[in-house]
């Protein structure tokens, strides 16, 4: 008996020296084998049991079973924890989360939104869509420029059929608005047009417009010059140097342009005039008794002046080093 009690102890202290140190699964299921497998230690002594006399199978068993209890309660908790680390290593819930990078806006599509607002403030309603492919008819004939006109030659277009072209400039909102709506109308419409033009630093074949179209009785030219006025300053601040440049454009008369003072020179940002005769009887309005103004600004030209960028091909690139600037 004594020598039962010695190899139990024998047998848990090597137990615990091994559990102690495994480190992984396999290990562990090796520890399990070499003890409570079927040819185990602890097996093996369960075995012996058989040969002892009765007086002393009753103690010698409690001895093996609490051994066996020990050892299998031993196995479990590591295989448990051993699992549990498995898991951690392969997300390791302790590790600071990851930053979601947000993006941010266009600088066009930031002074797009300004315009927007501003335009807003002046009581215009913003249409924000409208289409990129337009007819020749309302980017061109309804807009007082007949075909072969050397007005066309103002607007380098990019035809896709004989009637049908990527439109040079929003004015054809114009139309397609006065042909849905009777007046006093107030809409403001900025989006993107498109010409055949070099790709260099003051050009793009795609860039912004934005344009406001007020129509309503006893519309003056000095109403459109106050507005474009405050536009202006609103824009660029109150002391901004702007000026008003006589100008011609088919579809308005008188017409305009302005242009801001910045780095040492004037750059037109804008045209503009009272809605001419001709578009009113395009689209059925009686121009002996509606007036109106219209006016067209650059959003690239103004992001421009506003940021101090001298290459408009930057804001095309969609290079991250400059679009992160903003
Ligand atoms: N559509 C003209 C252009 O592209 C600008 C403009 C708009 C002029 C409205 C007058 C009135 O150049």
């Amino acid at each position: 008996m004594d020598d039962l009690r010695a190899k139990v102890e024998e047998i848990r202290r090597e137990f615990k020296s091994l559990i102690e140190e495994v480190g992984d699964l396999d290990a562990l299921e090796r520890i399990r084998i070499r003890f409570i497998g079927k040819k185990g230690e602890v097996t093996e002594l369960f075995k012996v049991l058989r040969t002892l006399p009765p007086e002393m199978k009753r103690e010698a068993g409690k001895l093996l079973n609490q051994l066996k209890n020990e050892v299998e309660t031993s196995i479990a908790r590591k295989k448990d924890e051993l699992e549990r680390l498995a898991r951690r290593a392969a997300y390791d819930l302790s590790l600071p989360g990851r930053r979601h990078r947000l993006g941010h806006k266009h600088p066009l599509t930031l002074i797009v939104e300004e315009l927007n607002e501003i335009a807003k403030g002046l009581g215009f309603e913003i249409l924000t869509e409208s289409p990129e492919i337009e007819w020749d008819y309302y980017n061109f004939e309804a807009l007082n420029i007949p075909a072969h006109h050397p007005a066309r030659d103002m607007w380098s277009t990019l035809f896709i059929t004989d009637k049908m072209l990527l439109r040079t400039h929003t004015s054809p909102v114009q139309i397609r608005v006065m042909e849905k709506r009777t007046p006093p109308l107030k809409v403001f419409f900025p989006g993107r047009v498109y010409r055949l033009d070099p790709f260099d630093q003051t050009h793009a074949p795609a860039f912004y417009q934005a344009e406001g179209l007020y129509i309503n009785r006893n519309v003056s030219f000095a109403e459109l010059k106050g507005t474009l006025e405050l536009f202006v300053k609103e824009l660029f601040g109150p002391s901004a140097k702007l000026k008003f440049v006589p100008s011609y454009f088919p579809f308005t008369e008188p017409s305009a342009e302005v242009a801001v003072y910045y780095n040492g020179e004037w750059l037109e940002i804008l045209g503009c005039g009272m809605v001419h005769p001709k578009v009113f009887e395009a689209v059925g309005y009686d121009p002996e008794f509606w007036t109106g103004y219209a006016f067209g600004l650059g959003p690239d030209r103004i992001a421009m002046i506003k940021y101090g960028i001298d290459d408009i091909r930057l804001f095309y690139e969609n290079d991250l080093r400059f679009l992160k600037e903003f």
